[in-house]
């Protein structure tokens, strides 16, 4: 599999997937054909036309079978924050001052500027859901914080500095029970783990296709009964059909979309995201019980309940220090303070900065070790 990305073929190590993935060349090299021989907009009688009007279809159909939906209810935009900002505001248009918003301690700023900003603008109360000592979200205060009033419950599927996964789920039924909508930021749990919106039973759900090894496009779903309810904010003689569409302003960026597919293509000739999840533990392990003495993991401690994203500091150890001296070894992490998960940072303990160390499918077993041991030398 390795051998289908350019960019893996050095010695450099990239540990830095929730930043941002490696791209296999099949993608880039979608997106350039997409260039050279469909140029063209939708809509017209002659063949580029009509290249792009498939190129359309048949991301729509590939989105769904990635999210398990209908591809009428799969809707594409720049990324995910900005299919946050736009999807909240057309389904807030009819909330009324004094309602409740409520996003979670583990969440992305992505999830959550786009509520607090609506507050601010329409009189919205919001609050945050808290998380457990472990870093795993409290679903007892998710109950108590819920009532009547409460219109959305927003959350990320998995931290992107912890990795701690929420139990989306659970967060569907309780926000259901309250008459509340659940909208999940999957942004990190969409490269991870299979998704299925079915079961999950969530309203929204948004990821970003560039955290699973394609180009940076953003996807999301809505539950089709929304999505032709609400009423978007869009050029009027645009295309609305199928639904999704009617989300989708402006011009889409076909070339995009031609890589997206190719994305979902390369995806599901490895065996899809089963295999991908089963695969990704096992390196979790294998990080986990490799690391040096003085590693200091925060939140969970096991791979139960967690993708293969850490959070670590050393001992005595500065992490900024420390993300340089590793890129001059030639390992790819990065040093942050608060990952834009602003509500956890003020649960986390370290004085500055920590590591950020993310695994993703085309890691080995072996760039753990070598990692490892350049921890233990620090
Ligand atoms: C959990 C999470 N949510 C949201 C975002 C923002 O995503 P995008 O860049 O697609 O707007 C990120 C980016 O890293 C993320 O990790």
């Amino acid at each position: 599999m390795r051998s289908r990305f350019s960019s893996l073929q050095g010695d450099f190590v990239f540990l830095d997937a929730p930043g941002g993935s490696q791209v296999p060349d099949e993608v880039g090299d979608a997106i350039a054909r997409t260039l050279r021989e469909a140029s063209a907009n939708i809509g017209a009688n002659y063949e580029t036309s009509k290249r792009v009007e498939e190129i359309l279809a048949t991301a729509r159909e590939d989105g769904a079978r990635f999210l398990n939906c209908s591809s009428d209810d799969v809707v594409f935009g720049t990324n995910m924050t900005w299919l946050d900002f736009a999807l909240s505001r057309t389904a807030a248009r009819d909330w009324q001052e004094g309602d409740k918003l409520l996003f979670t301690r583990l969440d992305h700023d992505g999830g959550v500027a786009p509520w607090v900003e609506l507050a601010a603008d329409r009189g919205f109360e919001v609050d945050w859901v808290d998380v457990t000592p472990d870093l795993e979200l409290d679903y007892d205060d998710l109950e108590r914080k819920l009532d009547d009033r409460v219109r959305v419950v927003a959350c990320v599927a998995s931290s992107n500095a912890v990795g701690t996964i929420v139990d989306v789920a659970r967060v569907s039924e309780l926000a259901h029970e309250a008459g509340a909508l659940c909208w999940v930021d999957a942004v990190q749990y969409a490269a991870h783990e299979p998704v299925d919106v079915q079961a999950l039973d969530c309203d929204v759900f948004i990821c970003s296709a560039y955290k699973f090894c394609g180009p940076h496009v953003g996807l999301a779903y809505g539950k089709h009964e929304l999505l032709e309810s609400w009423r978007p904010y869009k050029a009027r003689p645009a295309a609305s059909d199928p639904v999704g569409r009617r989300f989708e302003v402006g011009t889409a960026p076909y070339e995009l979309l031609a890589g997206f597919s190719a994305t979902i293509g390369y995806l599901e000739s490895i065996g899809g995201m089963n295999a991908v999840a089963a695969y990704e533990r096992e390196l979790g392990r294998h990080f986990i019980d490799s690391l040096p003495a003085g590693a200091t993991v925060y939140g969970l401690q096991t791979m139960e309940g967690r993708v293969a994203t850490f959070l670590i500091n050393l001992d005595g150890v500065d992490a900024a220090d420390a993300a340089k001296r590793l890129a001059d070894e030639g390992f790819g992490v990065w040093a942050h303070d608060n990952w834009f998960s602003l509500g956890l940072r003020e649960k986390l303990p370290y004085p500055e900065n920590a590591l950020r160390v993310g695994l993703i499918h085309y890691n080995t077993a072996d760039e753990i070790d070598r990692f490892c041991a350049a921890l233990a030398g620090l």
